[in-house]
C-alpha cells in the first residue's frame, strides 16, 4: 500500500510520469488493485489517453461496483469527451451508490443542462443546494443556470442573489465575483458592479480580470483591445473549466455560421488553400474549414485553449501568439484568414485588420464575426460581457482604412447570453488582386 500512497502523492503533485510508473508497479505487485486501476485511469485521461482511462476505470468498477468516486470520474471522462449520455449514466450510478455525492450531483445537473433538459437540470441544481447549502459552488452553478435561462428580469435578480450567496460561502470564488459584477451591470446597477470590481482589485491588484471588467462597467477608460494577460487568464480558466463551457456556450453557433458564409463564396472544397484560424480557441472551426485547406494553422494566446484544439486534431500547426503581432511577421502567405468570435476582444480594429490584409495573398478572404452595436453612429464600446461591440459605421470605416473595399456585412445571432440572443456581424472581406480563389 505504501507504493500506492506514493503514486497518489506524485499524482497530486502533478508528477504524472512518476505517478504512472508507480501505479503500474503497484499493479505488478497486486494485479487488479481497484484504487490503482481507478487512479491510473484518471491519469491516462489527463494524458489524452481517454479510451485507456475508461477501460481501466471499468476494470476497477468490476471489482468494486459500489465505488461512487470511480463512477463519478468515469462520468467526467465521458463528459469531457462530449459523451453526455454515457456521462449521465455514470453520475446516476455514482448517486445510486452515494446519494449525497455533491460532485456527482453537480455533474449530473451540468450534463442535463448540456443535453438541453433545463427543468431536470434545475431540479438537480436545487437538490444540490438543499444537500449542501454552505457550498459556494452550488450557489454559483444555480446562478449560472438562471443566467442561461433568463425569461424575465427577476431571473437575473435571483442569479445575483445566488452569486452573493456563493461569495458568502466562499469569498475566494472568483467566477462568482465576476458573474456578480456582470449580473449587476445587466440590472443597470452599474455603481454596485463597479464597487464589486474595485473591491476585488483592492484585494488582488495584479489580477487582469477586475481591471478589464472595471473598464467594461465604465469605471475606467477601456483599452484599445483586451490585454494579453486578461485574454490568457480568461481562456486558460475557461479551457480547464468544462462546466462553464457547458453553461456558457449554449447555442454558440459562430463557427458554423461563419464557415457556411465563407463556403458560399469559395469554390467547392479541394483541400487547396492555406488557411489561418485566427484565435482558434479549442478548434471548433478546424473540422468545418479543413476540407478547403491544404494547410491549416491555428493561432491563439491561450495555451489552455490550444491544448484542447490539439486534442480535437485536424490542424497542421498550432501556435501560441498574440494575433495582430503574429500576423505582421509575414506578408501574402494566406488564402483565408478566418476569425470566429475573436475580434470582439479587439476594440480598435484597424491594426488587426490591416495586419490580416497584409498577410493575405491577392484575392484572399478575411472572414470574421463581431458583436453588433446598434445605432448609426461610428463607434464601438467595451460591453459588460468584457467583449467589444462594434457599430456598422465603425466596422465599414475600419475595413476601408485597412484596405478591404466592398466587404459583405450581414447580421446574425451568434450565441445566447442571459437567455437572450446576442446580435452579431458576419463579415466577408476580400483582398483585391489578380489571384482569385
Ligand atoms: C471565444 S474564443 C473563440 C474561439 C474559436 N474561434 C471559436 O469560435 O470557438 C476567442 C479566442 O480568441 C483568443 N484571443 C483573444 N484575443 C486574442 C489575441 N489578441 N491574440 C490571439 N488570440 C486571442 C482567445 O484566447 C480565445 O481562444
Amino acid at each position: 500500500m505504501a507504493l500506492l500512497a506514493e503514486a497518489v502523492a506524485a499524482h497530486q503533485a502533478g508528477q504524472l510520469d512518476a505517478a504512472e510508473a508507480l501505479y503500474r508497479r503497484t499493479l505488478q505487485h497486486q494485479a487488479g488493485q481497484p484504487d490503482a486501476l481507478h487512479f491510473l485511469g484518471v491519469l491516462c485521461h489527463q494524458r489524452n489517453r481517454s479510451e485507456e482511462g475508461i477501460r481501466l476505470i471499468r476494470l476497477a468498477l468490476r471489482a468494486t461496483p459500489q465505488h461512487a468516486d470511480a463512477h463519478n470520474n468515469l462520468g467526467n471522462i465521458h463528459k469531457e469527451s462530449g459523451e453526455l449520455v454515457e456521462a449521465e449514466a455514470c453520475y446516476r450510478r455514482a448517486l445510486a451508490c452515494q446519494p449525497q455525492h455533491h460532485d456527482a450531483l453537480s455533474n449530473l445537473a451540468l450534463v442535463l443542462e448540456a443535453q438541453e433538459r433545463p427543468q431536470e437540470a434545475f431540479e438537480a441544481f436545487a437538490e444540490l443546494l438543499e444537500q449542501a447549502p454552505q457550498l459556494g459552488r452550488a450557489h454559483y452553478l444555480m446562478g449560472m443556470h438562471r443566467c442561461s435561462h433568463v425569461k424575465e428580469i427577476e431571473d437575473v435578480e435571483q442569479a445575483v442573489v445566488c452569486f452573493r450567496n456563493a461569495l458568502r460561502c466562499d469569498s475566494a470564488h472568483k467566477r462568482a465575483r465576476d458573474a456578480l459584477g456582470i449580473g449587476l451591470y445587466m440590472l443597470d446597477r452599474q455603481q454596485e458592479a463597479i464597487g464589486v470590481y474595485r473591491e476585488w482589485l483592492a484585494c488582488e491588484p495584479d489580477d487582469p480580470v477586475p481591471r478589464h471588467m472595471l473598464a467594461a462597467c465604465g469605471g475606467e477608460a477601456p483599452p484599445p483591445r483586451a490585454d494579453d494577460a486578461y485574454v490568457r487568464h480568461v481562456f486558460n480558466g475557461f479551457a480547464e473549466s468544462f462546466d462553464e463551457q457547458l453553461l456558457e456556450k449554449l447555442n454558440y453557433r459562430a463557427p458554423q455560421i461563419l464557415v457556411a458564409a465563407l463556403a458560399g463564396v469559395l469554390e467547392a472544397p479541394q483541400a487547396a488553400l492555406d488557411v489561418l484560424d485566427a484565435g482558434c480557441g479549442t478548434g471548433l472551426c478546424g473540422p468545418l474549414i479543413r476540407p478547403h485547406a491544404r494547410r491549416l494553422v491555428g493561432v491563439d494566446l491561450s495555451d489552455g485553449m490550444l491544448r484542447k484544439a490539439r486534442l480535437r486534431g485536424g490542424y497542421d500547426e498550432l501556435i501560441e501568439a498574440e494575433l495582430a503581432s503574429w500576423l505582421r511577421q509575414d506578408s501574402m502567405v494566406w488564402d483565408i484568414v478566418l476569425s470566429s468570435d475573436t475580434l470582439n476582444y479587439f476594440g480598435e480594429l484597424i491594426p488587426v485588420l490591416s495586419a490580416a490584409h497584409a498577410a493575405l495573398r491577392p484575392g484572399g478572404w478575411l472572414a470574421f464575426t463581431l458583436e453588433r452595436l446598434e445605432g448609426d453612429e461610428d463607434r464601438m464600446e467595451l460591453s459588460a460581457s468584457g467583449r467589444y461591440r462594434h457599430a456598422r459605421a465603425y466596422l465599414e470605416r475600419a475595413l476601408l482604412a485597412s484596405g478591404f473595399a466592398g466587404a459583405s456585412i450581414t447580421s446574425e445571432s451568434l450565441r445566447k447570453e442571459m437567455g437572450k440572443p446576442v446580435a452579431g456581424w458576419v463579415v466577408l472581406a476580400r483582398k483585391a488582386g489578380a489571384n482569385p480563389i
